[in-house]
């Protein structure tokens, strides 16, 4: 392994983030619609962070289907880490590793005590010094995440571990630089590289024929011009993060992502596998739901056609290709991985009861789609769309209309040549 640099200097826990959940109200009238459209930013293109705090919309409180993706992970960083070239930092010197996408919560914390304890497990193996290896752990999210909630949590936890471990917050998106050269040995992002820099700007763009008209996303969308250009935008990406991840993690250090995933090799339209957990919620509900927004005259239809998800669902053959295009990793896994909600017996009861389901789906679609929602057609109407959400998830539960309570994801590992 390369000469380990010490990263540079980061800022730490920054952003002041109330918790705004407190009460968005239940009622609307048209005209309140409008006032709020005209209030709200045009458009808005990258997103905004998931939902901060700790209260009963926020990510900290809604992410336990994305916990799930812990157990696969666990023993997967175990092993890749027990295999690291560990010659340079058995003498002390700090183990570095990045979380890109941390966002808030116990998720991201967990993944740090596992690759902390991971390193301590393979120096106790691998070298007979006393002093263990320190580890730096960068937590990586956009400048709007929640740092300030996330920073009490890991005080929290950390106290109760008495670890040597070292903690600093890295604002900015992961799809540019973020660290110096060369300066570490892990990289790890969960959950989050399915999201795109930003919405593509054809899609927007009524002129284009790519506009997306009625549409919110591209499952199964008809307009090829509009999935061209989303699989152009998330194409770059992908290419951007693993360049500037390849300038930044030493030679034998290794990028474990783990995205939301898409089965079907040639037709990117089909983004969700039809009888996953979003299906149903997602690209009928969700979208369907927009609709009532625009026939009640509460949004109109240029507001919500100018709406649009920058998420995409990334396939095997797709990531092997950017991630060969950059020569600059070895390919050590590329798969599908399913990520199911809790054990068997939870999804069937969840299943079993359509109201805990709508309200499950809408707490978990608002964690992440709140603060980006807001931010375009305002709070009220925001408010309005998930009330209208967690009904239509529950009616479409009840018509047997949700398949199944699952995700397909993509598991990569990336070793730095
Ligand atoms: C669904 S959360 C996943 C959080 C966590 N890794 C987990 O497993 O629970 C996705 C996170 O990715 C972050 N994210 C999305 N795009 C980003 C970007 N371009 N740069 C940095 N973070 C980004 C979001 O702000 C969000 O916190």
């Amino acid at each position: 392994m390369d000469g380990l640099l010490q990263p540079g200097p980061v800022a730490s826990a920054v952003v002041s983030h109330a918790d705004r959940d407190a009460d968005y109200g239940n009622t609307i009238t048209r005209h309140g619609g409008k006032d709020e459209q005209c209030r709200a930013r045009n458009t808005p293109r990258a997103i905004a962070g998931m939902k901060g705090g700790t209260g009963e919309f926020s990510y900290t409180r809604n992410s336990r289907f994305q916990s799930a993706a812990i157990k696969i992970l666990q023993p997967i960083l175990e092993q890749e880490i027990g295999e690291l070239n560990v010659d340079d930092w058995m003498d002390g010197s700090a183990v570095c590793i990045a979380d890109f996408g941390c966002s808030v919560g116990a998720n991201t914390l967990e993944y740090a005590e596992i690759c902390f304890q991971s390193v301590q497990e393979c120096h106790r193996v691998k070298s007979s010094e006393v002093i263990k290896p320190p580890v730096q752990y960068f937590f990586c999210d956009l400048p709007s995440n929640d740092f300030n909630t996330l920073f009490r949590q890991l005080e929290e936890w950390r106290d109760s571990q008495r670890m040597n471990l070292y903690a600093a917050a890295v604002p900015g998106s992961f799809y540019g630089r973020l660290f110096p050269s060369r300066s570490l040995h892990v990289a790890i992002s969960i959950l989050a590289l399915q999201w795109m820099s930003q919405v593509p700007d054809a899609v927007v763009d009524r002129a284009s024929p790519a506009y997306n008209s009625g549409r919110v996303w591209i499952d199964r969308t008809k307009n090829t011009a509009a999935l061209e250009a989303y699989v152009q935008t998330a194409r770059q990406d992908l290419r951007n993060f693993l360049l500037a991840r390849a300038e930044e993690v030493v030679s034998g250090g290794f990028i474990l992502f783990f995205i939301v995933g898409r089965t079907d090799e040639s037709h990117p339209e089909n983004q969700w596998n039809e009888e996953g957990l979003y299906a149903g919620p997602y690209s009928i509900v969700f979208e369907s739901t927009w609709e009532e927004l625009v026939v009640e005259g509460i949004i109109d239809e240029e507001r919500r056609d100018s709406f649009n998800v920058p998420v995409y669902c990334h396939s095997v053959g797709e990531v092997r290709a950017v991630a060969e295009s950059t020569n600059a990793f070895e390919i050590k896994q590329l798969q599908i991985q399913r990520l199911s909600f809790g054990t068997p017996d939870e999804a069937e009861q969840l299943l079993a009861a359509p109201e805990q389901y709508g309200q499950f789906m809408r707490n978990f679609t608002r964690a992440l789609l709140n603060s980006y929602m807001v931010e375009h057609i305002g709070e009220q109407s925001t408010a309005e769309f998930f009330n209208r959400f967690e009904r239509n998830v529950a009616a479409a539960v009840r018509e047997g209309r949700i398949p199944g309570v699952f995700m397909d994801c993509l598991l990569a590992i990336l070793v730095r040549k």
